[in-house]
């Protein structure tokens, strides 16, 4: 038996793959590839010695999708396909209401079909929208301030129906807080296409030479120090999350949510310097205006997801830094291998196991 994973070739869903792989599970990908790079999958298997199936494929495609389900034992779907990114969102809402509310429902669609009714599903703590205090725990007011959030919001509603119409369903929601950091490999981590909107991937890019200063959004916050305050959380971290999450899903029925977070708050100002200890690498700074929609202070209250799944954060934040940093200096143009520098194709099909049926 099988665990599907969509997206498994993203940031987390790779880290996910690893620690999936070295627990023992047997994985299957889906992914399109949209906003990932094969390369990430290769050395997963690089990495663990162990092998993926991969199918080259688009959620909205369920025709192909469901050949998937026809020809492999499902257990359980982990599901992190979608896109992500809050100001693109606003710019371009239809696309992520097709892209993150419609895939789910194909998706579950196809799980209740095949009688795979097992999912863990990849929140966020956008769904918070500005909280009025911190810690934030689970039974906080939602309120997602913009599209992207609002598609999270929507999928948690609708799952919840789900299990409210078929009470064999095993559901598992995951509010992430601020993923950062990479494998202590360096083999694989962050790697956004463009100019990078969350700070981590940014500060190592200029670490790395290809951007000049870091544009601090705002120090006028009643934080600390006047910058904005976040939970970071290792993405390996938050990658064996996931598989304490999934184990329970395995075990039991109805509808779990957590947050998956360290309960420490650090300031901009204090991730900057805890980068440049960690690495060496002084990165110039620049105060400019506060971004639009930015809450002040965010962090999680773990306590639920520590009780019940018996998992807690362990990195620290100079763990964070050093692994980001790893990663980025050794691949300065992330998952971009040589010739796909010098001469940029679409990835074919055929570079993929695409079982004949
Ligand atoms: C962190 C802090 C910025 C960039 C976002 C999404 C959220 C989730 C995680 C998907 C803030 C400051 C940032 C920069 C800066 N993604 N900053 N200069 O906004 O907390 O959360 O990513 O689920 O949905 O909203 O993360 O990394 O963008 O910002 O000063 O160039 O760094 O103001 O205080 P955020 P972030």
């Amino acid at each position: 038996m099988a665990i599907l994973i969509t997206g498994g070739a993203g940031f987390i869903g790779s880290h996910t793959c690893i620690e999936l792989l070295n627990e023992g599970y047997e994985i299957i990908v889906v992914d399109n590839f949209s906003n990932s790079k094969p390369e990430s999958l290769k050395r997963v298997c690089e990495i663990t010695g162990k092998s993926i199936m991969i199918y080259y494929l688009d959620l909205l495609d369920s025709e192909s999708l469901e050949k998937v389900f026809l020809v492999n034992q499902i257990e359980a779907v982990i599901h992190f396909a979608g896109l992500k990114a809050v100001g693109e969102s606003v710019k371009e809402s239809l696309k992520y209401y097709k892209n993150n509310i419609t895939t789910t429902i194909i998706i579950c669609d196809l799980m209740q079909k095949y009688s795979v009714k097992k999912l863990v599903f990849s929140s966020s703590a956008t769904v918070y929208g500005l909280p009025d205090t911190v810690p934030i725990s689970e039974e906080f007011p939602l309120k997602a301030l913009n599209p992207y959030g609002r598609t999270k919001l929507m999928v948690e509603e609708f799952l919840q129906d789900i299990f409210i119409s078929d009470n064999e369903w095993s559901i598992t929601i995951l509010r992430y807080f601020n993923p950062i950091g990479a494998h202590e490999s360096g083999l694989i981590g962050e790697d956004p296409s463009g100019t990078p909107n969350n700070l981590m991937p940014y500060i190592t890019k200029v670490a790395v030479g290809q951007l000049k200063v870091l544009n601090i959004f705002g120090n006028g916050y009643s934080t600390k120090d006047g910058t904005g305050v976040r939970d970071y959380i290792h993405v390996v971290d938050l990658a064996n999350g996931h598989v304490a999450a999934l184990d329970k899903t395995l075990k039991s029925t109805g509808v779990n949510i957590y947050n998956l977070g360290t309960g420490i708050g650090y300031s901009v100002l204090e991730v900057v310097s805890a980068f440049e200890s960690a690495t060496g690498v002084k990165i110039p700074i620049n105060i400019t205006h506060p971004r639009p929609g930015d809450a002040a202070i965010c962090y999680a209250d773990p306590m639920k997801a520590e009780k019940e799944l018996n998992w807690i954060a362990k990195k620290s934040i100079h763990d964070m830094c050093a692994d980001s940093w790893r990663w980025q200096s050794r691949n300065p143009n992330g998952y971009k291998i040589n010739e796909e520098l010098e001469n940029p194709r679409l990835i074919q099909s055929e570079d993929f196991l695409i079982p004949n049926n």
